[in-house]
């Protein structure tokens, strides 16, 4: 069995999921059903990270007992997925029983292993980031980079974690997994954070009445701080699976805590005597139209409006398509509404719809592969971008040459369809064969790109298997796992005829008329 596991990162449960959230979870979502698509069985986890001091001031700022604040939260964020079709297979509450109960045991494994101890100390802490700043971090006037605040100086007695033992054994690490972190450049901020010294990091803090936290094993009167306990839930919500799917096979999230995830991370589950993770993605952070913003500030664009207005497919193609994965990007309203009206709508929705009304109208009842047509194309195209499905998209995270790869096919079409005129031949009985051909060429053009984008345009995916009715083409389903889909991907792609039951029903012109 061929099988992997992808996680998002389990997000702070102290409002709805936002548009940032939803970019991750999306891009997490493209990846999940690919491989379904490849024959592997998936694990995908996603949801809250509960256990943070701030979900206290929060609730109380609500006016709600802490528990039913988390409830309500969980609640926005199960709704959002749910809009968005974000195919998880798992989710994980890190208030729920079983994680407090794992991390506990976790602890008392590093600490078996001499890797916990007790130490009083002075240090920099970001409120905003939750986490602790070295001087070297900090803007020359000692402000958090990300939040433009001053840092407060706490004394504290706390356990700690000795990261500091694991120097040499991170090294070795990246040396033996040289794609460990892509993309290569945050690997390389990376390798540089841990060639100058790793410290030893705190995992717990003083209980407070009323805390909420995982009781710390080894002290009564602390509790799990954040990363130890927020970490270990990538296990926790495999439950009895973990013999299987772990180590986890990709590991997505944005590039403010990549840090935690690559040095951090792997020390922890060498101490607990568990295997690393073999791929980590760090995407980079994106503004709404042109704005600045951190996760602290709550200037949110809510992806269940856009969904709502733009369809999923709408919010997934601009994503993907303009913003570069890799770098910082910038949602731009305007932006977004021209390329889901003149791409979507004008480019692939206007190609399925002429030629699939035309094909309807004129009884035509299935697709063909007719290679001289198809040489009329840049054949390499065709050929690169089902090679880019397995490489480009679920390797290399090309998403955006994916895409553009795809559009350009798309484009091609409209094209041919212009130049050959398919509706002007029909007038002549000497070309009428040839118009025929023409559309069942088209149609399994159609089928080509539909594959290809299987994968993210999902909505438009459901409603061509309706609109070209046919039954191995309709098989395909990725939110389920191979042995649920009778067909292959690779041999429904293959398929040079196939017969078509073309429901007039169900043909619209624009989508959005639906
Ligand atoms: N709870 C921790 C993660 C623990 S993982 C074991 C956390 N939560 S978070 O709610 O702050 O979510 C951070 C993630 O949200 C980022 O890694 C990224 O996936 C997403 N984003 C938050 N702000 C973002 C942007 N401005 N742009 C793109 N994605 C960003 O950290």
């Amino acid at each position: 069995m061929k099988k992997y596991y992808i996680t998002t990162p389990i997000y702070y449960a102290n409002w709805a999921a936002h548009i940032w959230h939803a970019y991750t979870s999306l891009m997490t979502d493209i990846i999940a059903r690919s491989k379904r698509l490849l024959w592997y069985k998936v694990k995908f986890t996603s949801w809250i990270d509960e256990n943070w001091q701030k979900m206290m001031q929060k609730a109380s700022e609500e006016n709600m007992e802490i528990m039913e604040f988390l409830d309500w939260i969980a609640a926005k964020h199960l709704l959002a997925w749910e809009k968005l079709k974000i195919s998880y297979t798992d989710y994980i509450r890190t208030s729920e029983k079983r994680h407090h109960e794992f991390v506990k045991k976790v602890i008392l494994k590093c600490y078996e292993n001499w890797d916990i101890y007790k130490w009083k100390y002075e240090w920099l802490y970001c409120v905003g980031c939750e986490s602790y700043k070295k001087p070297d971090e900090l803007t020359p006037d000692w402000l958090c980079p990300d939040h433009l605040k001053k840092p407060e100086k706490i004394v504290e007695e706390n356990y700690f974690f000795k990261l500091s033992k694991y120097q040499k054994d991170i090294e070795n690490l990246y040396k033996n997994t040289p794609n460990f972190v892509a993309p290569d450049f945050r690997f390389n901020e990376i390798k540089a954070f841990v060639a100058r010294w790793l410290e030893d990091f705190s995992v717990s803090r003083k209980w407070n009445e009323n805390d909420f936290r995982i009781k710390f094993p080894l002290d009564k009167t602390h509790v799990v701080y954040i990363w130890f306990d927020a970490l270990f839930s990538y296990i926790t919500a495999l439950d009895w699976d973990a013999d299987t799917f772990w180590p986890a096979d990709l590991h997505i999230m944005a590039k403010d805590i990549i840090k935690f995830h690559a040095i951090f991370w792997p020390a922890m589950l060498m101490s607990a005597w568990y295997r690393i993770p073999k791929n980590l993605l760090s995407h980079g952070y994106f503004t709404v139209d042109g704005q600045k913003m951190s996760k602290t500030i709550w200037n949110v664009i809510d992806p269940i409006e856009i969904v709502e207005k733009y369809w999923r497919d709408g919010l997934i193609f601009y994503l993907f398509y303009d913003i570069i994965v890799w770098n910082d990007g910038d949602f731009n309203q305007d932006r977004f509404k021209g390329v889901y009206d003149s791409m979507l709508l004008g480019g692939w929705w206007n190609l399925v719809s002429r030629v699939s009304n035309l094909a309807a109208k004129n009884g035509v009842s299935k697709g063909k592969l007719y290679q001289e047509k198809l040489n009329k194309f840049d054949n390499k195209l065709i050929l690169d971008i089902e090679k880019e499905f397995e490489t480009n998209l679920t390797w290399k995270y090309q998403f955006q040459q994916y895409l553009q790869s795809w559009y350009e096919i798309v484009q091609i079409c409209n094209k041919y369809m212009q130049d050959e005129q398919p509706w002007t031949k029909i007038k002549s009985e000497e070309t009428k064969q040839d118009w025929i051909e023409d559309l069942e060429f088209l149609l399994y053009m159609i089928k080509q790109l539909w594959l290809l984008s299987s994968t993210f345009l999902i909505e438009w995916f459901e409603k061509l298997q309706n609109i070209l009715w046919n039954s191995e083409i309709s098989s395909i389903n990725t939110e389920k796992d191979w042995w649920l889909n009778e067909w292959k991907l690779k041999e429904i792609f293959d398929m040079k005829e196939f017969n078509i039951n073309l429901v007039p029903g169900l043909l619209y012109n624009r989508i959005s008329e639906d």
